[in-house]
């Protein structure tokens, strides 16, 4: 099998999952640079003799002998960072959002089809999870009918609250930090456009947030231009653990993904009732998604293939997210 050079940009709380992935469990990857501003995060991986580090980008990019790069850099850094590995000839896996305005959107889309030879994969890990994959095969076979309400539900636990409250006002808000994963679904399973967007949230738990404009439990309502509904809640102070449902009701059945986000199949039997362990995080959750979605990358270099998640859909969502971004600041119903 042929193994592709991958070099990372960013090791925090998702690209150390990535590195060690690319490190230890996928075939296709050789992982031979990483790059973290952070130095002592590239003293973790040195351990694992990866002795190939940087603390700036660009001199990766130039030195690294790169065939491929994994962007897990903060938000606000991915558009710049794609367009510079894409036009020194790399490949390119960005996590979402793909860019922060619609104006970085536009010009990772140029940049994109200006290198019709190289592959841009964007980190929408939940189309490669086996029950949304099971789902869509449902969808797209016709088993629902024509679908017409995507409805949704995501959570991150209480227990990760600290961490939230400390990168809240470089998020992007509530929509473009995590909605963007429940737009790009709701995009994916019920085709078309969103017509318009309405938007409410708050500072329930944490009064603070709302401050400095953000939330910690968000609600949105899309109505699509072909009449499709789309419905979502997205919090980050979940009792229970981590929580991503799905509904999806078409004219002829309806369809439900995680309405219980069991950890595994153990249920204790006890005077409280029947409990069930739940999922801590995402990485838990979403480990097998988060794998196969850098498979299908790399696999889309080997095979001269399109990857299922582009340029094209990161403009899509980062509209939507931006839109209800808006209605929630301005109360109003915002049409794109
Ligand atoms: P983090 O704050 O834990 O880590 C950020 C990392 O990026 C650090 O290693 C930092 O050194 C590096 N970095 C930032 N700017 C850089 C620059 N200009 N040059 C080089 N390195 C730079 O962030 P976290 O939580 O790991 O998130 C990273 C990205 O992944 C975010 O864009 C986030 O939206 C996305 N994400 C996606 C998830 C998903 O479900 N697909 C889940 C969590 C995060």
């Amino acid at each position: 099998m042929k193994n592709i050079r991958v070099g990372i940009v960013g090791l925090g709380r998702l690209g150390y999952h990535h590195a060690q992935d690319l490190m230890f469990r996928i075939p296709q990857a050789e992982l031979v640079a990483a790059c973290s501003v952070i130095p002592e995060e590239l003293e973790k991986v040195r351990t694992w003799g990866l002795e190939n580090v940087y603390t700036d980008y660009s001199e990766m990019i130039k030195n690294a002998n790169l065939e491929a790069v994994v962007i897990v850099s903060s938000s606000g850094a991915h558009a710049e960072q794609i367009i510079e590995a894409m036009d020194a000839g790399i490949h390119v896996f960005s996590e979402k959002p793909m860019g922060v305005t619609l104006e970085e959107c536009e010009k990772v889309e140029k940049c994109v089809e200006l290198h019709p030879d190289l592959k841009f994969q964007l980190g929408f890990m939940r189309r490669f999870d086996a029950s949304y994959m099971a789902a869509k095969a449902k969808v797209d076979a016709g088993e629902l009918g024509k679908p017409f309400l995507f409805k949704s539900t995501s959570n991150d636990p209480l227990a990760t609250i600290d961490g939230f409250l400390g990168y809240a006002p470089h998020s992007g808000g509530p929509w473009l930090d995590m909605a963007v994963h429940d737009i790009d679904l709701a995009l994916w399973f019920l085709g078309g456009e969103v017509e318009s967007v309405y938007a409410i949230g708050g500072g329930y738990l944490y009064p603070e947030l709302e401050k400095i404009g953000c939330a910690d439990n968000a609600c949105a309502l899309l109505k699509f231009k072909d009449g499709a509904m789309a419905q979502m809640h997205v919090g980050y102070s979940s009792p229970h653990g981590y929580q991503v449902e799905t509904e999806i009701f078409g004219e002829g059945e309806n369809i439900r993904i995680s309405a219980v986000p069991a950890k595994n199949r153990l249920q204790t039997y006890n005077r409280e009732g029947v409990l069930v362990e739940c999922d801590e995080s995402w990485p838990y959750r979403f480990n097998e998604a988060f794998f196969n979605e850098k498979v299908a990358f790399l696999n889309c270099i080997i095979n001269d293939t399109i990857p299922i998640a582009g340029a094209k859909d990161g403009t899509a969502t980062t509209k939507v997210a931006l839109a209800a971004t808006k209605a929630f600041e301005t109360g109003e119903v915002v049409h794109i």
